[in-house]
C-alpha cells in the first residue's frame, strides 16, 4: 500500500449552499493540478451534488450517507441510486456523526455499503473509537469489530475504502501519536488481508480527524495510511491544497 496513489477526500458535512459553488469550483480547479499524483474528491451535501456535477463534470463528487433501500416510504432519506443519478460516483457511510447521531449500527452500515455498490458508487466506510474506548485500552478491539461487521463480504478494492477516524480527533485539533495510527492501520490491513486475500492489500485505508496542511505529510508517511478524509480543512481551496501537495 505504500506505493498506492494517495486518495484525499473532503467531507463537507452539513455545510454548503449554492453560494459555495464557486468555492467548490476553486477546489476542483486546484485539485486538477495534482491529479497526476493524487486522487481527490469532495463529499457534498446531497442538495448540491446535481449542480456541482453540471458545473464540474470532471471532478469526483460524493454523498455523505445513503439509505439501504432503492426507493420507498423513507421520508427524508436519500438512496444510493439518487446520489448516482445526481452525479455522485462515491459515498461515505458509517461516519461517526451518523453512528452516534442517527444510531446507525454496523449492520445498517454494511447494508448501506452494499446498496451503494449496487448503485455503482464507490464507498468509504468510516470507523473509529471514542476517547473513552481508547482510554480503556479498547480502541483496536472496537475498530476491528466495526470493520469486521460493517464491511460487506463481497467488498473489493476497486470500490471499497476504509476511513479510520478516531472520534476524539474529529474537529478537535488533536491527532493520535504516529505509533497509534501505525498500529491501527496495520491491524486493519491485517484483517482485510486475512478476509479478502491479496485484494486486501489494495484497499485504501484513509486517516481522518484534524488532518490539515501542517500534519498531512507526516500522517501520510505512516505505513498503511493511503490518504485522508478531511473535514474542516476541505472547505476552502486554500486549506485543502497543502494537503494535496503533501500527498
Ligand atoms: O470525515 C472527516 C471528518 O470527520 C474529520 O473532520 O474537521 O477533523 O478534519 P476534521
Amino acid at each position: 500500500s505504500g506505493i498506492m496513489r494517495k486518495f484525499i477526500v473532503g467531507n463537507w458535512k452539513m455545510n454548503g449552499t449554492s453560494s459555495d459553488l464557486s468555492e467548490i469550483e476553486a477546489i476542483a480547479t486546484m485539485s486538477a493540478n495534482y491529479k497526476t499524483s493524487v486522487d481527490s474528491a469532495l463529499c457534498l451535501p446531497a442538495t448540491l451534488i446535481d449542480r456541482a456535477t453540471s458545473l464540474l463534470p470532471a471532478f469526483t463528487l460524493g454523498g455523505q450517507d445513503c439509505h439501504m433501500q432503492v426507493s420507498g416510504a423513507h421520508t427524508g432519506c436519500v438512496s444510493a441510486a439518487m446520489l448516482a443519478d445526481a452525479g455522485a460516483t462515491l459515498t461515505l457511510v458509517g461516519h461517526s456523526e451518523r453512528r452516534a447521531g442517527q444510531n446507525e449500527s454496523d449492520a445498517d452500515i454494511r447494508g448501506k455499503a452494499a446498496a451503494a455498490h449496487v448503485a455503482g458508487l464507490k464507498v468509504i466506510i468510516c470507523v473509529g473509537e471514542t476517547l473513552e474506548e481508547r482510554d480503556a485500552g479498547k480502541a483496536l478491539d472496537i475498530v476491528l469489530d466495526q470493520v469486521q461487521k460493517s464491511v460487506p463480504d463481497n467488498a473489493a478494492s476497486d470500490w471499497l475504502s476504509i476511513a479510520y477516524e478516531p472520534v476524539w480527533a474529529i474537529g478537535t485539533g488533536r491527532i493520535p501519536e504516529d505509533s497509534d495510527v501505525a498500529e491501527m492501520h496495520g491491524a486493519i490491513r491485517e484483517q482485510l488481508v486475512a478476509r479478502f486475500g491479496i485484494d486486501g492489500e489494495s484497499m485504501s485505508i484513509l486517516y481522518g480527524g484534524s488532518m490539515n496542511g501542517d500534519n498531512a505529510a507526516m500522517l501520510m508517511a505512516i505505513p498503511n495510511v493511503d490518504g485522508g478524509l478531511i473535514g474542516g480543512a476541505s472547505l476552502t481551496a486554500a486549506k485543502f491544497e497543502p494537503i494535496l501537495a503533501a500527498a
